[in-house]
């Protein structure tokens, strides 16, 4: 048997040797509704284009090789692939869920799962007894983990969570946005199902949105695979070919983005005008052994806490490399404030309660050179 290809054959070949009629290199965008069948009763194995398309089944099967799951599916945004995954419990159902989880998923469990009786219970997944004791609680069937989580950076220790639940009959699901398969891949640690935000370091641009979801078993794909389809929330064939695109160069972004972070992290941790770092890369850092432990980096988002909040609009408006916008994981460094902006759905209290403060601040690093934006942070600290 020849060795498996390594993460960065596989993705930087994604969606090579797809068309054998004329040989491209690049997938074709099969910018199509429908499918005609060459007779009754027969298929081309593509019928429309909610099922099943060629560029979106490209960007799938990359996904599910790089995650080495059964199955990846792609949708139209990552929370588009959480609500589908929420469609396989019932009325009635429980889920333990981070609890300083990106603002958007706290918003579908609460503003819009739970009009369809699911219920979250919001656990620091970083304190292994906390999940214990939630997963004892009657009802429960799901275990949604965010590691690391937005915006404080917290390590859930997967193997022994995902042990956890199992004992409990309860499924995994992990949000797996912030490090990818390049550096934790949760179904090798035997979560159930990832999920991601495919906006992020997945196409890793800022120029498209998009989900995805991989399954670990084929029971789990085939139960995505109806979803999917019976919901229909899927990604279009241009979208799935820029996805596809980016993930080529994932590798070497992240690379790129991480190194940068490092440095970024260790600067920020020694500046007076800086209360505190969250960065896992930092030895510090409460989860700092545990996600060495579990995965093969630590990925190149911070957050930060400045000593005066009062100071955050003029840095927010100062910075000239960082970019002053809401989301993360692509080539271009952005500055966010998550109070304000991509957590705005938490009630106050909550927000002081995780740690979500007035002068905390969160940069996803990207590739430019890292003294261009040291000094960027320092004009404005
Ligand atoms: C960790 C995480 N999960 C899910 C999402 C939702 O993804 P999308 O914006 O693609 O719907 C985000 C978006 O910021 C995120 O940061």
């Amino acid at each position: 048997m020849t060795a498996p290809l390594a993460i960065e054959t596989q993705l930087a070949q994604a969606g090579c040797r797809r068309d054998p009629r004329t040989g491209a290199l690049s997938a074709p965008i099969y910018q199509t509704a429908s499918f005609a069948h060459p007779a009754l009763g027969q298929s081309t194995g593509f019928d429309y284009s909610r099922t099943s398309n060629p560029t979106r089944l490209a960007l799938e099967e990359t996904l599910a090789a790089a995650e080495a799951g059964h199955r990846g599916f792609a949708f139209a945004s990552g929370l588009a692939a959480i609500d589908t995954v929420l469609r396989l419990l019932e009325a009635g159902s429980r889920v333990v869920v981070t609890e300083d989880l990106y603002g958007g998923t706290f918003r579908l469990f609460e503003k819009a799962a739970r009009s369809f009786g699911i219920e979250a219970l919001y656990v620091d997944t970083s304190d292994t007894e906390a999940v214990r004791r939630a997963l004892k609680e009657p009802g429960v069937r799901a275990l949604f983990i965010e590691s690391p989580t937005n915006p404080l950076l917290k390590i859930a220790n997967l193997p022994v969570l995902i042990a956890l639940a199992r004992g409990v009959g309860a499924v995994t699901i992990v949000d797996n946005t912030f490090l990818t398969p390049c550096r934790q891949r949760p179904l090798d640690l035997g979560a159930d199902l990832v999920v991601y935000s495919a906006t992020k370091y997945l196409s890793g641009h800022n120029d498209v949105v998009a989900g995805a979801v991989v399954a670990r078993t084929s029971e789990w794909s085939e139960r995505i695979a109806f979803l999917q389809n019976a919901v229909g929330a899927v990604l279009g064939p241009q979208d799935s070919w820029l996805a596809l695109r980016g993930l080529k160069t994932l590798p070497l972004r992240l690379k790129q983005q991480e190194e940068n972070a490092g440095r970024i992290a260790e600067w920020l941790s020694r500046h007076p005008r800086v209360k505190s770092v969250y960065y896992p890369g930092l030895p510090g850092h409460p989860g700092h052994d545990t996600l060495k432990s579990q995965a093969s980096g630590f990925g190149a988002m911070i957050a930060f806490e400045v000593e005066d909040a009062a100071r955050v609009p003029a840095i927010l408006e100062g910075v000239r490399v960082f970019l002053f916008a809401e989301s993360l994981g692509g080539v271009e460094s952005l500055i966010t404030y998550p109070r304000v902006q991509t957590h705005a759905d938490m009630a106050s209290a909550v927000l002081d309660r995780l740690g979500i403060g007035p002068g905390l601040l969160r940069l996803s690093v990207g590739i430019e050179n890292v003294a261009d934006l040291i000094r960027d942070l320092e004009n404005v600290l």
